[in-house]
């Protein structure tokens, strides 16, 4: 049965840094690629995103850049959405959880579990650090796993072996604020009583999704419950977040998780506003259950208990919510053999991507889709994306269009030639074809978005074969007439191609219906399937002629590709830094008894004899004194003869190799034992102190 509506999310990605090639893989083109087939197909259908803005991930971002959370949302939110954008995500709303329509709606929701009765108060003993006077749940603190004994497991999660934990059952938990053990200390709550709800998610999910939902989601939901669900916190202690809206809860804000996902409803209600809709109709079950909306999240892995479990708990709980029909979560994208990493600099961003590529948001889709981990984990490594784009879309896809572009202008003068009768092989390709767009629709309703890619290039793949078995060049000399429904019929499929393109290639489809000339923005799924009585390209309609037409895809070098290679190396390496280790205290008398001093180099030179040393005379502003140095593997003399250096000017007079030295210059050594010079950003009198 084909729903009246659908309501399509993908996870409010956290507001605290870029996205990467694994969260588009994971959660964005997926949807995108879902959402638009919906609505090829003449579906009613809103899709939702936004920025998640709340939550330990946010606040402990502002206090390692030093800035407040407000700064790093409002530079976050704004760069998460332009590189949407320029890539082609195709949201109705990317909203944002800071928003008061927001803050507004999860209190509302939250009043109502609570005079419902549905949440259990409870005051307990929590960590506290007390140097921050701050309760610790969530990302605040870690520890030790206590099942698979992974060192750094969070508070509310052990990110190793997924887990789910409270921050009590760590073995040797320590705060992230000032890394010191905290202390118990007794706080109130709200509770959801997950173990309440636990028959009815065995009969809602258990009994009532198997067979339909993918075997990884259904999967993990499976172990949760057969664990044992537990209660969980709806509130926290912390100073950024929703505020609890009740009387006696000062200070209290809603769990990240308590608020976040109801920031899809938000978005909505704030679309619905924009666009003249109904929110309501896309979350609220119906008179007629008929018409309900079908809700799907697109998520990734690490995201499944939320969406699947707490999330539906939440809306059965308030009773006038419609419950996630599906959840197609996807594994996790690794690059290069590695595991992404935020912290380690280690991704595909895709901001940067965009930078590096500018016009190839359709390689870095199709590459992504062929890819897609939507089972098990997988692999993206740039040979691939080359590949990728080189042998297929090139070779493939690109090389039908633009012969059979050409061929046309060359024989018909761009002019569409007549059918006529269409000989046997015309209509064996065309039924081929069919056959692989009849595949990719049961892949696209499935979620099978590899395969169903697949199947799209299949297409692309039919007709070059049909082309280059037909040599129409050959039979042009012989049986000019003959060529006629040859081109016709590659045109015909080339129109096909560019309409499922647009769930595809957005891009690439506009480029298609451009060298076609006919608008392709009407052109739907039953086009596409030959449904309709219309031809998508009619005989003596005219195609784009004249010199230098576009080609679709350009190969891509491969000196492209070592430059991304490249970077990734320098962006592992930063990993591996081994830092000197910091020395003992000092009281600031120690340091006040130190004179450094701006100096200026009037000659430097070797000191013979020596590999290491070189001996400079300095300008210190004060005097001018001969200093030695071990330097004279890092810098040649003659370079360093006017600069300006920083000096430690009374350190104890020394004799090395029989050349007293009157102070030290100070240099930078960085992770890899390189020596850096430390001088003023501009010249500046010699002997200025520095302090
Ligand atoms: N911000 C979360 C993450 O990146 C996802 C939130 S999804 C929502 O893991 F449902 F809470 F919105
Ligand atoms: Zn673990």
């Amino acid at each position: 049965m084909i729903p009246k509506r659908y309501t399509i999310t993908s996870a409010l990605p956290y507001a605290n840094g870029p996205l990467h090639i694994g969260h588009i893989a994971g959660a964005y083109l997926p949807a995108d690629l879902y959402v638009r087939y919906l609505r090829m197909r003449g579906r009613d259908v809103v899709y939702i995103c936004g920025s998640d803005e709340h939550g330990a991930a946010i606040t402990l971002r502002a206090k390692k850049e030093g800035v407040t959370p407000q700064s790093i949302i409002d530079t976050y939110h704004k760069q998460i959405k332009d590189a949407f954008e320029e890539f082609g995500i195709s949201f109705d709303i990317y909203h944002r959880t800071s928003e008061p329509l927001h803050h507004k709606t999860s209190q509302g929701f939250f009043k109502v579990l609570h005079e419902k009765g549905e949440f259990e108060e409870k005051t307990i003993e929590q960590y506290y650090d007390e140097e921050y006077n701050q309760f610790l749940a969530d990302r605040y603190i870690t520890g030790e796993c206590p099942v698979c004994h992974y060192e750094s497991a969070y508070g509310d999660q052990c990110e190793n072996c997924g887990t789910s934990l409270s921050p009590t059952e760590l073995i040797n938990p320590i705060s992230t604020l000032s890394g010191k053990a905290p202390i118990l200390k007794s706080t109130t709550h709200w509770y959801l009583p997950l173990d309440k709800y636990q028959p009815w998610l065995e009969e809602w999910l258990l009994e009532g999704k198997k067979g339909v939902w993918k075997n990884n989601v259904y999967g993990q939901c499976s172990s949760w419950l057969k664990e044992g669900l537990k209660p969980r916190s709806m509130t926290r202690d912390l100073d950024w977040g929703v505020d609890v809206p009740l009387e006696d809860a000062e200070g209290k804000k809603l769990y990240v998780w308590m608020d976040a996902p109801i920031g899809y409803i938000s978005a909505t209600k704030q679309w619905a506003e924009d666009n003249d809709k109904d929110w309501e109709q896309y979350w609220k079950e119906q008179e007629n259950p008929e018409e309900n909306s079908r809700l799907i999240h697109f998520i990734g892995k690490d995201n499944i208990v939320f969406h699947c479990i707490i999330f539906p708990s939440i809306l059965r709980a308030h009773g006038d919510y419609i419950l996630p029909e599906n959840v197609p979560a996807n594994e996790f994208l690794n690059l290069e053999g590695d595991k992404m990493s935020t912290s380690r600099n280690y991704a595909v961003w895709l901001h940067e991507y965009l930078e590096d590529f500018p016009g190839k948001q359709d390689v870095l889709r199709y590459a992504l889709c062929s890819i897609m981990p939507e089972n098990k984990d997988a692999d993206f490594t740039w040979k691939d994306f080359q590949a990728r784009n080189n042998n297929e879309l090139a070779a493939i896809l690109g090389n039908f269009v633009n012969r059979v572009v050409v061929l046309t202008n060359k024989y018909f003068e761009g002019m569409v030639p007549e059918l006529g009768k269409p000989p046997a092989s015309a209509i064996a390709a065309y039924q081929q074809f069919q056959g692989h767009v009849g595949k990719m629709e049961e892949a696209l309703e499935n979620f099978r978005f590899r395969d169903a890619q697949a199947e799209f290039m299949n297409m692309a793949r039919v007709g070059n074969k049909y082309l280059t078995d037909e040599e129409p060049w050959k039979k042009w000399k012989t049986d000019p007439d003959a060529v006629k429904p040859i081109l016709w019929s590659c045109l015909e499929m080339i129109a096909a191609i560019g309409t499922a393109a647009k769930i595809f290639l957005p891009n690439t489809s506009q480029k298609i219906f451009d060298l076609l000339q006919i608008d392709g923005s009407e052109l739907d799924w039953e086009n596409l399937a030959g449904k309709r009585e219309k031809l998508l390209v009619p005989p003596g309609h005219t195609i784009k002629t004249g010199k230098g037409l576009p080609v679709l895809f350009e190969q891509i070098p491969d000196e492209v590709i070592e430059i991304q290679l490249e970077k990734l190396k320098n962006a592992g390496k930063t990993t591996e830094v081994n830092l000197e280790p910091l020395k003992d205290e000092i009281s600031f008398d120690d340091f006040q008894k130190m004179d450094i001093r701006i100096g200026t180099i009037l000659e430097a030179e070797k000191v013979k004899k020596t590999k290491k040393l070189l001996k400079f005379k300095v300008d210190t502003g004060l005097d001018v004194r001969t200093i030695v140095s071990g330097v004279a593997e890092h810098f040649e003399p003659e370079d360093m003869i006017g600069k300006q250096v920083t000096v430690l000017a009374n350190l104890a007079p020394r004799k090395i190799r029989g050349v007293e030295s009157q102070g030290m210059i100070l240099f930078a050594e960085d992770p890899d034992g390189k020596l850096h010079r430390l001088n003023p950003e501009d010249e500046i009198q010699p002997g200025s102190v520095v302090n």
